[in-house]
């Protein structure tokens, strides 16, 4: 929001060219590159440029993402994209949010993170609400420190026991709304359509390219 007196600030365009996909996962970066090509956008991946990887240390998804995006931009010299993505369960306080990844544990059992979920509801009345988003934060940097973000969000509930074996992590216990299967059950165009990760790259794709 611009304070009175601010000059609001015109969102700065993405040129064709290189770009860092500021992310060591293979398939965000061969998604990513299907999704950019078409505008001229070559992505390069943090890996093939041996850039490091940060230390989450913000307190929200866009703080995280941004943190990502400026290091590999200001390493690198060129515009980096990173992303921060996690599942908000509203009755538990919006957890595990920008923890997603890690309630999973170094094994990244997500079987064992859905259980934790669920253990929850079990000390809350049996009337809680359900209500859950996946929330999906971008944040595209330059080497001069200028960032603009975007933050996708797709609103559901989650179901017990977890059901589908498409998808990964969260997936088999959110059902979005309007909809009965899980993403988990859903075919993965169906989900790539509406999901989060779709409306932050729909804003971005609108807004600077
Ligand atoms: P990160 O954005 O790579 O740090 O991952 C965040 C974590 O959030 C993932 O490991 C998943 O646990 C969860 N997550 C993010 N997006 C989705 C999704 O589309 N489906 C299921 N889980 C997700």
């Amino acid at each position: 929001m611009s304070g009175e007196g601010e000059v609001p600030q015109a969102i700065r365009k993405l040129a064709p060219g290189k770009l860092v996909i500021a992310s060591h996962n293979e398939g965000k970066v061969r998604e990513i590159r299907a999704l950019l090509g078409p505008f001229g956008i070559e992505p390069v991946s943090a890996a093939e440029l041996d850039l490091p990887e940060p230390e989450e240390t913000g307190t929200t998804f866009v703080a995280n993402a941004e943190l990502k995006a400026l290091q590999a931009a200001d390493l690198s010299g060129l515009p980096a994209l990173a992303d921060d993505s996690g599942l908000c369960v509203e009755a538990i306080g919006n957890d595990p949010g920008i923890f997603s990844a890690r309630w999973a544990g170094p094994t990244k059992d997500f079987g064992m993170a859905m259980q934790l979920i669920e253990d929850k509801f079990a000390g809350l009345p049996p009337e809680t609400g359900r209500d859950a988003h996946f929330v999906c934060a971008l944040a595209l940097a330059w080497p001069d420190g200028h960032v603009e973000w975007f933050e996708g969000r797709v609103d559901g509930t989650l179901v017990w026991p977890p059901r589908g074996e498409n998808g990964f992590g969260y997936d088999p216990m959110f059902v979005p709304n309007g909809y009965d299967e899980t993403f988990g059950e859903m075919e993965p165009d169906a989900k790539h359509a509406m999901s989060h990760r779709a409306d932050a790259f729909n804003q971005l794709v609108a807004a600077v390219l």
